[in-house]
């Protein structure tokens, strides 16, 4: 039997122990506060834990599992805003696309994604922002694809 003897590697210890108990469905990403999300960018959350038993979150249908936009602003009372994609937590994790719905973005409100289990169970990334697009034409003029189509 090692003993530990720095408390950084009690610190350590204790994560993994901590980690090693999660017995649901998960996010990884985003986690916290302060994450910014561009309206309309194709990117990714991160989850982990398959959706099946032994985990105490289970799906009836666990490869299709709905994935929320919910208005988390008043963290007590989050309301459902959009379904945004599924997962398919037959798989012990993922990297799942998704795209930012521009029209909720107003630079102010906090945003979650929820995943939505049997039973009313459920799991809620960390919160976010979604910036309010710029009006202005001439900056979406420079996006990516209006340059491909001149040069067409
Ligand atoms: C799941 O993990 C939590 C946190 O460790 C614990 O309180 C709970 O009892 C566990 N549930 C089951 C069914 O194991
Ligand atoms: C988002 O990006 C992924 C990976 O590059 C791609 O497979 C997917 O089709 C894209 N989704 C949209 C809506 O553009
Ligand atoms: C989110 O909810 C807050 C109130 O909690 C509200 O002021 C805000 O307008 C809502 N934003 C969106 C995009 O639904």
């Amino acid at each position: 039997m090692l003993f530990i003897k720095s408390s950084a590697l009690a610190v350590l210890a204790l994560a993994a122990s901590v980690s090693a108990q999660m017995n649901h469905t998960y996010f990884t990403n985003p986690v916290g506060e302060g994450q910014v999300y561009t309206a309309g960018d194709n990117t990714t959350f991160s989850w982990q834990l398959k959706c099946v038993s032994p985990n105490i979150y289970i799906s009836s249908n666990p490869s299709k599992v709905s994935v929320e936009l919910v208005n988390s602003t008043n963290s007590n009372n989050a309301y459902f805003l959009a379904e945004i994609t599924t997962i398919d937590c037959t798989q012990n994790q993922g990297n799942t696309n998704w795209v930012i719905p521009a029209k909720y973005g107003d630079g102010t409100s906090l945003f979650s994604l929820k995943m939505v289990f049997d039973r009313g169970n459920t799991a809620y990334s960390g919160r976010f922002t979604i910036p309010l697009l710029p009006a202005n034409p001439a900056v979406l003029a420079l996006s990516p694809l209006s340059s491909l189509a001149l040069l067409q």
